[in-house]
């Protein structure tokens, strides 16, 4: 298909078959280049529209899109199925795991991670849209898997959804919360890795930002967990 725009491609980028970039807004908004960095690899199937502009090291999955007005950072990935509706802000190193949806005017700071089926909102009140904004997600929070945050929600800095909560108040900075309507349970910190491996989070980051990401050895398959503390 026919770009609407002109494509502004970095260096050492690879799109595969069928990936369309620049395609058309449905809505009368203004149609600047897409531009995307440096070391992209672009998946079939992905589809990212005109007005887009995204940093160095994009990794997409199959059959992902982004719509117009985004603007995506360095290393962010998005994994297949996904959708980034239009006239977000994702920062750097944003993780997006399968079958996300990222409603229209989210704001994602650096460093987030979204497991896959996770489910942001916007319209308090469908289909008002006057007031239509989607959450903030500041940086290093995770949310898991199947969660749904509801509109105008800020998810504090490192904080951990659990899986399948909903989300209709702000959550504070290092917070796990869970449920539906989510409460807090705890502090990140307090987590414990139920087979004893590695200290889940240290002043709310997660291993993978630390050093010792590197020194953990994976366990042997197939894993066995161990019985609950106090069971
Ligand atoms: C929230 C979470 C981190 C807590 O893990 P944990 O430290 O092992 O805590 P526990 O399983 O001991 O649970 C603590 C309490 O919270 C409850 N709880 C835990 N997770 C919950 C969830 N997702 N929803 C509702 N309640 C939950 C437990 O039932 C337990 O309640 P109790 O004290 O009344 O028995 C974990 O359950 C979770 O949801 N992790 C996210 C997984 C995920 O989505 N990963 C994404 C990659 S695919």
């Amino acid at each position: 298909m026919q770009s609407c725009v002109p494509i502004e491609l970095g260096r050492d980028c690879t799109i595969d078959p069928g990936v369309i970039l620049g395609y058309p807004p449905g809505r009368t908004v203004e149609r600047t280049p897409v531009r995307i960095g440096d070391r992209a690899q672009v998946r079939s199937g992905t589809v990212i529209y005109a007005s887009v502009k995204i940093g160095n090291g994009l990794e997409t999955g199959h059959g992902v899109i982004i719509r117009e007005g985004n603007s995506i950072g360095d290393d962010c990935s998005i994994w297949n199925h996904t959708t980034i509706d239009y006239d977000c802000v994702l920062g750097n190193r944003v993780r997006i795991h399968c079958n996300v949806y990222v409603s229209q005017y989210t704001l994602i700071e650096d460093d987030v991670f979204l497991a896959p089926g996770v489910m942001l909102a916007n319209d308090p009140h469908p289909l008002c849209t006057k007031c239509m904004q989607g959450p903030t997600i500041k940086s290093g929070a995770r949310i898991g898997i199947g969660a749904t945050i509801l509109p105008h929600v800020i998810i504090g800095e490192n904080s951990l959804v659990g899986a399948g909560s909903v989300v209709n108040a702000d959550v504070p900075a290092r917070a796990v919360v869970v449920g539906s309507p989510a409460r807090v349970i705890a502090d990140v910190d307090e987590l414990e890795c139920p087979f004893d491996i590695v200290k889940p989070y240290v002043d709310g980051i997660d291993v993978r930002r630390r050093p010792e990401w590197n020194t953990v050895a994976p366990l042997p398959r197939p894993v066995v967990r161990p019985a609950r503390r106090g069971q």
